[in-house]
């Protein structure tokens, strides 16, 4: 019944939907003639059609090289963040220790820890991550991504940011990586209407030093100088407008040296900061 896929799909698409998603829908759900198939793309394109995001829909998104499973639990890992690996892997090579401990901080999908673990392995580099996240939610689904792809060097902890790490961890950090949330709550009511089926307590952050959405990036940067072992760096995604004042509470915090990275647009996104 191959032959049914075109057919389905041009339905789809005079039902409103995008070809490529339709495509994607077809191939995701339809897996036969039998009628649960169609029970199954049925329930999937009235999702899609009422305006959920076609990753949770789909249940799975590819993020680096893993497939990622994603849910309305956790924020649905973005492109950009993709870009902070790159940045995280070129500070880890220049750090140059052979079994590096990297802390993920608000790892929701486990999207950040589990890539660089995934592509340590990779260049045969044996690294330990340990993710955090206060909402327990995030973490079961992160332990189900890292059992997913056999990711084992990897524990998970609940805790507002570094508050319940082990304290013996204290100054023994070679990487922290961290997406907080960095969108302002005015920003928020502002912003597509997708946006409201993510965790709004992945996506929104209080304001900070006279700056929107700003609380989290600032509070990561700051606290993470206490855990980070000498010359060791933290790369933390922020928001559009916050490349000055992630810089400057980089440099208040003690840190020796620090850069912000530019997104594809050009703005600046990604601070690292070594000490
Ligand atoms: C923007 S999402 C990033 C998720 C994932 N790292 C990624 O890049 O796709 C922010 C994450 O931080 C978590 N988070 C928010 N506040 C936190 C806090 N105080 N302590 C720890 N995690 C927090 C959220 O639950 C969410 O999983």
């Amino acid at each position: 019944m191959a032959d049914a896929k075109p057919a389905l799909q041009r339905d789809l698409v005079t039902r409103g939907l995008a070809a490529r998603e339709a495509r994607w829908l077809v191939d995701e759900f339809y897996l036969g003639a039998d009628p649960d198939a169609f029970v199954a793309l049925e329930g999937a394109v009235a999702r899609r059609l009422s305006g959920e995001p076609l990753q949770y829909v789909i249940g799975h998104w590819p993020f680096r090289g893993l497939d990622l499973d994603v849910d309305p639990r956790v924020l649905i890992p973005r492109p950009e963040t993709e870009e902070l690996v790159t940045h995280a892997l070129g500070e880890l090579a220049a750090l140059d220790v052979t079994t590096p401990l990297v802390v993920d901080l608000g790892c929701g999908s486990g999207a950040i820890g589990l890539a660089l673990l995934d592509e340590l392995a990779a260049r045969g580099v044996r690294a330990t991550v340990v993710a955090v996240d206060e909402s327990t939610d995030a973490l079961a689904v992160a332990k189900r991504n890292a059992l997913k792809h056999g990711l084992h060097q990897i524990s998970f902890v609940h805790s507002s940011w570094f508050d319940d790490l082990d304290p013996s961890l204290r100054g023994r950090v070679d990487l922290v990586v961290a997406n907080p949330p960095y969108v302002g709550a005015r920003e928020f009511t502002g912003l597509d209407e997708v946006l409201r089926y993510e965790p709004y307590g992945a996506l929104v952050a209080a304001d900070a030093d006279g700056v929107e959405g700003f609380a989290d990036v600032a509070r990561v940067i700051r606290d993470s100088v206490a855990w980070l072992a000498e010359r060791a760096v933290v790369v933390v995604e922020h928001g559009e407008g916050h490349g000055d004042a992630a810089r400057s509470v980089a440099h208040a915090a003690g840190f020796a040296h620090v850069r912000d990275e530019k997104d594809l647009a050009g703005k600046d996104r990604v601070l690292v900061a070594r000490r």
